[in-house]
């Protein structure tokens, strides 16, 4: 099926309607269309910031913002009043003076978004992402939205067409792109360690049979959103934390692009057993017998012919990992553990591991320089083990200094098109599907992502007032 063809008329009543309902139109920010690869937008001194989603992880980002200078946590929402109130009470606990403004109930978040702010910050269950994104841009604001950032093809498509439009950064907080690991892949691959690429595989593998099945009113999901999703849906609903890393080493959307998937998805047995044994056999949990394989796994083709796989099981009794592994023609790196070898020199081989010594010493050579710049601080604020810290820093120091983002609309979109297109493929015999070039032609000559760090001079003097290194959620 092509999935390049959009339905217009579907999109254009729906975006009509929202922005009638809304008033957006009048308040919309609206300065032409054009490709939003290397997009920049004008240096913003103070970046003011509301946050949307206060539940496990979206306290977390209000407290890491709170160590960047150049900041201001401007609003707090949240669908429950107590949650924002917690918040202020850390904010005030922790020498912020000036307390946010406050939102919360279900539409809280849209008076949110017409205040004066420069970025929305949006931590919410997955279906919430979207619109609550469309409204924030139509009003002006640049978007960070947690991973997925969109589930269907029709919301991918939504956020592309509303940035290009409204000319508002729109930002998926993939924070595994600033992982250790991750950087070190991407700055080896830049140095030409692995030759020329030709592979990469990445997953979530993340046993969540506890916090999917807990129980909302103890601090489990809000409203048991991932567990009904996971009872909805196949495929691969969480794509992007093993998959973008490999985007940006392998270019795509700058310079490559994906083709075509296939999708084949397991039985689901794991999330049965465990409410089975947990909840017993008479359980509401027992019955509910979600959709959603144990393992799904997705083989990626690009136009210039690499293949990358990607991963999902949060339902097996196994240790977590993103698996992290890229390879070419002169060498590999495998995570889970850290394992790399390289040939000496292109044509020759390289059948075997290095050893721990060689490995930590090839780490250390070819650490990242943000992490080499802003590690050390990272780790102190934390945020899983740093990269949060990482991701929002580079977020905060582009917009401060008028720089282009280190991921765009586009990788946001292909990103998390798998969403949908492994759904269909694992629906249909892993038939094999298009993915969509939501670039529109801008991936042949968009530049690849650079090897960026942050000059720490340039936000001010750090305020690291609290060590969060407890926050990991
Ligand atoms: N990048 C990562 O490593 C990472 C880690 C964990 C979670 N996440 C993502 O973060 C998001 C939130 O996950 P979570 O674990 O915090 O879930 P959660 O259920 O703990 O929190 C969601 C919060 O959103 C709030 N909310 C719901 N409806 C709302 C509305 N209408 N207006 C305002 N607030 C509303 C809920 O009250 C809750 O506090 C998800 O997209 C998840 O995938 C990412």
């Amino acid at each position: 099926m092509d999935t390049n063809r959009r339905d217009f008329l579907k999109g254009t009543a729906w975006m009509g309607a929202a922005a009638a309902l809304s008033g957006c139109m009048t308040a919309a920010k609206v300065c032409g269309s054009g490709t939003m690869s290397g997009f920049a937008a004008a240096p913003i001194r103070k970046v003011r910031t509301g946050f949307i989603g206060l539940g496990m992880r979206g306290p977390g980002a209000v407290h890491r913002f709170a160590s960047i200078p150049g900041t201001e946590i401007t609003a707090l929402c949240d669908l429950y009043p107590e949650r924002v109130q917690a918040q202020q009470k850390w904010l005030a606990d922790n020498g912020k003076a000036k307390a946010p403004h406050e939102f919360s109930g279900e539409e809280g978040w849209k008076a949110m978004c017409e205040l004066d702010l420069d970025l929305v910050y949006i931590a919410t269950p997955w279906a919430l992402h979207t619109p609550m994104a469309l409204y924030a841009m139509e009003h002006g604001k640049h978007v960070a939205i947690e991973v997925p950032s969109a589930m269907t093809l029709e919301e991918c498509w939504a956020l592309v067409e509303t940035a290009e439009r409204t000319r508002r950064h729109c930002m998926q907080l993939e924070n595994c792109c600033y992982g250790e690991v991750e950087m070190l892949t991407l700055n080896l691959a830049r140095n030409g360690k692995f030759g020329e690429l030709v592979h990469g595989e990445g997953a979530y593998i993340h046993d969540l049979r506890d916090l999917n099945y807990f129980d909302p009113a103890q601090g489990g999901y809000q409203g048991y959103w991932r567990l009904k999703w996971n009872n909805e849906h196949f495929g691969n609903p969480y794509p992007t934390h093993g998959l973008l890393p490999i985007m940006q080493a392998m270019n795509v959307n700058r310079g490559d692009r994906m083709d075509y998937l296939t999708c084949v998805s397991s039985k689901q047995i794991g999330m049965d057993a465990y409410a089975k044994i947990k909840f017993g056999e008479d359980s509401w949990q027992a019955k509910l017998h979600p959709r959603c394989g144990d393992m799904s796994t997705t083989v990626i083709r690009t136009v210039q012919g690499r293949t990358i796989m990607v991963q999902h099981d949060v339902t097996s009794a196994r240790p977590y990992s993103r698996i992290n592994l890229l390879s070419g023609t002169q060498g590999i790196l495998s995570d889970y553990p850290l394992r790399l070898t390289f040939a000496d020199k292109p044509g020759d081989g390289a059948h075997s591991w290095f050893d721990g010594a060689k490995t930590e010493e090839i780490r250390e050579q070819y650490k990242h320089p943000l992490w080499k710049a802003a590690g050390e601080l990272a780790q102190k604020v934390g945020g899983h083990g740093g990269m949060d810290f990482l991701m929002d820093l580079r977020l905060c120091y582009c917009l401060q200094n008028g720089l282009p983002l280190d991921m765009d609309v586009y990788d946001l979109a292909t990103s998390c098109s798998i969403c949908e297109l492994s759904e269909r493929s694992a629906t249909n015999r892993g038939n094999s599907i298009d993915v969509p070039d939501f670039t529109r032609g801008a991936w042949e000559t968009a530049a690849p992502l650079g090897i960026v760090t942050v000059d720490l001079n340039k936000l001010g003097a750090m305020d690291v007032t609290t060590d969060n290194s407890a926050l990991n959620v």
